[in-house]
């Protein structure tokens, strides 16, 4: 029976080098997988950061003037931020901690009139663990476009600041505005964070306005008020002084000097004709 023989002996050899094959294959189809998973983990994290984050930190993690810092910076990657915080450990402690915990109470020096929010439920936040490392594998990605031999990626500004608007409502005369530029302004820079959708600065809408009143609507009447001590002699020109100058007028029941208090020098004639524009519709 040597030909039973020979079938057995050939079945085992095909055997072998197939169990072989797939046995050298694996570390790589490992790796796949892991890698599958950890791209889907970053989706995941970029998701809950749209919903969560971009109204402080902005749409990149660029930070917005005034409200939060930036996350998507050269600093957070190079270790230039964990030495200025004195933090021993490794980059993804830093953030999943931060996250998880936020930071409830001012720390020393901090000028930024919103608290970071706790986020983990371990701590009183809405979030599962699961999703504090989705954000965090997302947030990490971000340090790939600064390692040594990647493209330079800055973070994109939203605004380039030309020239400075001054504090003279007069002059320089600003340009028609874009009331569609002008609400991507209020987005990118913070505006909406505290005037639509915190209560930090009064409402800009009729909704949620005692008087049913927006902010177009109510900017008139402001300079009509009795106890409006600015200088500004129209809407537009009143909406043009509360930022640039915020402090000449303070809206009754807010803090003076909440709101970032060097808009005149970020922000060009374009950029503030766009704002007032996009303020005067609503109403
Ligand atoms: C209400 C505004 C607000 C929101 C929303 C917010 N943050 Fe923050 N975040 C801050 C402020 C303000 C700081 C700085 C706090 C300080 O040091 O005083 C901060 C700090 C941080 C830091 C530490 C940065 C550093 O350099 O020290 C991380 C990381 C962070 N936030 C992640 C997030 C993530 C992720 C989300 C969304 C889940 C988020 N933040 C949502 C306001 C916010
Ligand atoms: C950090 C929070 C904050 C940010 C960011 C902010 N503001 Fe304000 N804003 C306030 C507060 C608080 C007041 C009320 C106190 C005052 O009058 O200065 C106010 C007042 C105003 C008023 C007068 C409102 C009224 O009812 O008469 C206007 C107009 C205004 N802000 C426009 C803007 C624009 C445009 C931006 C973005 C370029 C902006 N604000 C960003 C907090 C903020």
């Amino acid at each position: 029976m040597a030909w039973r023989t020979a079938i057995g002996t050939i079945a085992v050899v095909i055997t072998s080098i197939v169990t072989a094959f797939w046995l050298i294959n694996e570390p790589a189809r490992m790796a796949a997988a892991e890698e599958g998973f950890e791209g889907r983990s970053i989706e995941a994290g970029a998701y809950i950061y749209d919903n969560n984050c971009t109204r402080c930190h902005g749409p990149k993690g660029e930070g917005l003037p005034g409200l939060a810092p930036g996350l998507n910076i050269p600093e957070m990657f190079d270790g230039t931020r964990l030495a200025e915080v004195g933090w021993a450990g490794s980059l993804h402690d830093f953030i999943y901690s931060t996250t998880s915990g936020g930071r409830p109470l001012p720390s020393a020096g901090t000028t930024y009139p919103l608290r970071m929010p706790t986020w983990s439920r371990e701590f009183g936040g809405p979030l599962r663990m699961d999703q504090v490392r989705d954000l965090t594998n997302f947030m990490l990605n971000w340090g790939q476009a600064y390692e040594p031999g990647a493209a330079p990626k800055a973070p994109e500004v939203a605004v380039v600041p030309v020239d400075s608007v001054g504090t003279d409502l007069t002059t320089p005369e600003l340009p028609p505005g874009d009331t569609t530029a002008g609400e991507e302004l209020a987005t990118a820079l913070g505006c909406t964070a505290c005037h639509t959708l915190t209560d930090v600065g009064p409402t800009w809408l009729s909704e949620a306005d005692p008087n049913g009143e927006g902010i177009g609507a109510r900017a008139a009447a402001r300079i009509g008020a009795s106890d409006y001590s600015g200088t500004a002699a129209t809407a537009e020109q009143y909406l043009r002084e509360s930022i640039v100058l915020p402090d000449a007028f303070v809206v009754d029941g807010y803090p003076p000097s909440t709101m970032v208090m060097n808009y005149g020098e970020q922000l060009d004639a374009q950029n503030v004709g766009d704002l007032i524009a996009y303020m005067m519709t609503l109403r």
